[in-house]
């Protein structure tokens, strides 16, 4: 091993850093992956400036004309690595039950002896950033901190923008404080003199967590949530073992509030899989007839919940940024996020204008005449490709946005009135679904579906169970995952505390044509208010088989033309497809044997009995 660096590391930490075991920690680390050299992150605009300016330099980014995107970068990424690589993904615990049948799993000691030799001299000829991030407002009793160590400025620029990020978080840590320590390599060593190439990664890809003792390492990718480790390793996987022994939540749920014309306000938080809708949800404007009403946002991707001393839970978003979907983002579809895009923006693998600005399929109703595309090519209407991947994506500073919500800092969290579930399915599910009870309510998100999106490699578009949309991010035994929310339930109900009410959405059935029959976006606001007036104790509403859907009459209709032939359509209960979709729940609970709570094996039988009967 090389000792030098090892030297290196520890005498290049900066005075501020007064952490032992961190500055221990980054020496191994650098002994381990022999950088050229340690850089320790401040968290400055100055920082952020030149790292750019030398990824500008080495071919990595593209700075947008300042003219049309101040202070604005483009980066586009090897075609092999552009998504989350779920295949590739790995919850090391202890015994493979713990990882339960929904996750990769492999041994922690054979995973540490692969992880050894991978990145043994893997950052030869390359820098590594030390990237101290604290998930959530820094010092809030929900917060947690973690320290990247990356050889990817992509990962430091980013990770700048989508947490709190630098010398402050080192000073909260002080000389003891706790960390999620992160390693993360894109693979790709340099040989003395090679010349990089624009983005490095390397084919074998290894994204591992290890709950026991709080560990991730991630290998050979530099994109999205396979590099970014706060967000879906961190805040997700990591997090729902800390929540499941702590007793809170961490969820893939936006958090959004809602203000009614009396002035009324209310939170609710919201679970859909990856490129279903949250970020656009939750900058929602609501639409014409909707005159007094304000939505406002907390978070769009990541909810981390926890029970008050009142009973009541209470969320932050642990997030500082937006990484989200750019294809589809435009101002009719999500005019706040356009404007949250106007500067200070890093876009990865849209489309390059003529004259420097970002294009992507679904921003404007015409395309451009000429474009690059995200692979660097001539691009032209009629050519056949897209000219933006479609898990294109933007990071975007949260403090940009028009509807950020006053209290989205808040360290106390705000008080959650319901969780909303939806998947996207083209049949069968209902608009939206009031479940009777909690019991229930964890049943339906537990059996949702949803067809695959662009957010993970692999095949589009099939249907496949995700459980409470954290089929890719629960980093422990879904079953047991199933049984924490069922008694947080209980505990939360026997202290005689409100539960949140639980709701379930589908804004995406299609008719015979496969064009969506709800038109979404603005006008979930409409389904959003029914569930408020649900909240404060509106009666009506259709009960059937497995909830309470609201009659065509219970939907304010102001402002839209939507018939309700129409809307039976897409909230019609189809008995032949729901026997299908129960023996597909069965499929879940059966994959999950041994370890189903039997209160959900018992909801699934009582559901059906009710469906023959
Ligand atoms: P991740 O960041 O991947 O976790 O996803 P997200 O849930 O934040 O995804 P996002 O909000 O960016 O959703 C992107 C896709 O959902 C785009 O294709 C949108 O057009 C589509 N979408 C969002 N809301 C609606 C809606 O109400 N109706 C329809 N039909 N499509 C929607
Ligand atoms: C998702 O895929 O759900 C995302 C994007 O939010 S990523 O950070 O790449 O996971
Ligand atoms: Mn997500």
């Amino acid at each position: 091993m090389n000792q030098r660096i090892s030297d290196a590391a520890i005498a290049a930490a900066p005075a501020y850093v007064r952490h032992n075991r961190l500055k221990q920690w980054v020496a191994e680390i650098a002994t381990l992956t022999q950088p050229e050299r340690v850089v320790w992150c401040d968290g400055s605009d100055e920082e952020y400036d030149r790292l750019c300016a030398e990824m500008v330099a080495s071919g990595t980014m593209k700075k947008l004309n300042p003219a049309k995107r101040p202070n604005s970068y483009l980066a586009c990424s090897d075609p092999s690595d552009v998504a989350r690589v779920e295949d590739r993904t790995f919850i090391c615990s202890p015994h493979k039950d713990d990882a339960g049948p929904t996750n990769n799993w492999e041994e922690p000691a054979k995973m540490r002896a692969t992880l050894r030799e991978l990145f043994t001299g893997c950052m030869r000829g390359r820098t590594l950033y030390v990237v101290p991030f604290s998930m959530g407002p820094i010092g809030s009793p929900i917060a947690h901190i973690g320290v990247e160590l990356s050889d990817s400025p992509y990962v430091a620029v980013n990770m700048k923008i989508m947490t709190r990020m630098g010398r402050k978080v080192l000073e909260q840590l002080g000389e003891s404080g706790d960390f999620v320590p992160c390693v993360h390599s894109v693979g790709k060593p340099l040989a003395a003199g090679e010349k990089d190439v624009p983005w490095p990664c390397n084919a074998t890809k290894y994204i591992c967590h290890f709950p026991e003792t709080r560990e991730i390492w991630s290998f050979g990718s530099g994109y999205g949530g396979n590099a970014l480790l706060g967000k879906k390793c961190f805040a997700l996987r990591i997090a729902s073992n800390m929540g499941r022994e702590q007793g809170w939540l961490a969820e893939h749920m936006l958090i959004l509030g809602v203000e009614s014309p009396k002035g009324e306000k209310r939170y609710v938080a919201a679970a859909f899989p990856s490129a279903c809708g949250k970020t656009n949800f939750a900058m929602l404007i609501p639409p014409k007839g909707f005159e007094g009403w304000k939505v406002t946002t907390i978070g769009d991707d990541i909810a981390w919940i926890k029970p008050g001393k009142d009973g009541q839970l209470y969320a932050i978003n642990p997030e500082a940024g937006y990484f989200g979907v750019a294809p589809g983002t435009s101002e009719k579809t999500n005019f706040n996020a356009m404007a949250t895009l106007k500067e200070n923006i890093i876009f990865t693998n849209v489309a390059l204008t003529e004259d420097g600005d970002v294009w992507w399929e679904g921003m404007t109703k015409e395309s451009p005449a000429r474009l690059t595309d995200w692979t660097g090519q001539e691009w032209t209407p009629g050519c056949g490709r897209k000219a933006a991947h479609p898990n294109a994506r933007f990071t975007a500073p949260a403090s940009q946005c028009p509807s950020i919500d006053p209290a989205w800092e808040d360290p106390a969290g705000v008080p959650i009135s319901a969780f909303i579930f939806g998947g996207r399915r083209s049949t069968t599910v209902p608009l939206v679904t009031e479940a009777r009870d909690w019991v229930e309510g964890v049943y339906m998100a537990a059996t949702m579906g949803s067809e695959t999106t662009a957010a993970a490699a692999g095949q589009q578009g099939v249907v496949r169970r995700d459980p409470f949309a954290m089929l890719p991010f629960c980093g422990y035994n879904m079953a047991d995952y199933f049984d924490h929310w069922l008694k947080l339930g209980e505990k939360l109900g026997a202290s005689g505390a409100r539960l949140p009410k639980i709701f379930c959405v589908n804004w995406f059935r299609t008719d015979e044509n496969g064009n969506f029959i709800w038109p979404g976006f603005g006008d979930n606001m409409r389904v959003l208010r029914w569930m408020l007036e649900r909240i404060d104790g509106k009666q009506g509403g259709v009960e059937h088989v497995f909830g309470v859907t609201p009659a065509y009459e219970d939907l304010a209709w102001d402002g839209v033309d939507f018939s309700k032939a129409a809307f039976d359509k897409i909230t019609s209960i189809d008995r032949e497809s729901w026997l299908k979709e129960f023996e597909l729940h069965a499929e879940l609970f059966d994959n999950l044997k041994g370890r189903l709570p039997e209160a959900l094996a018992h909801k699934r039988h009582a559901l059906k009995a009710r469906l023959a009967g």
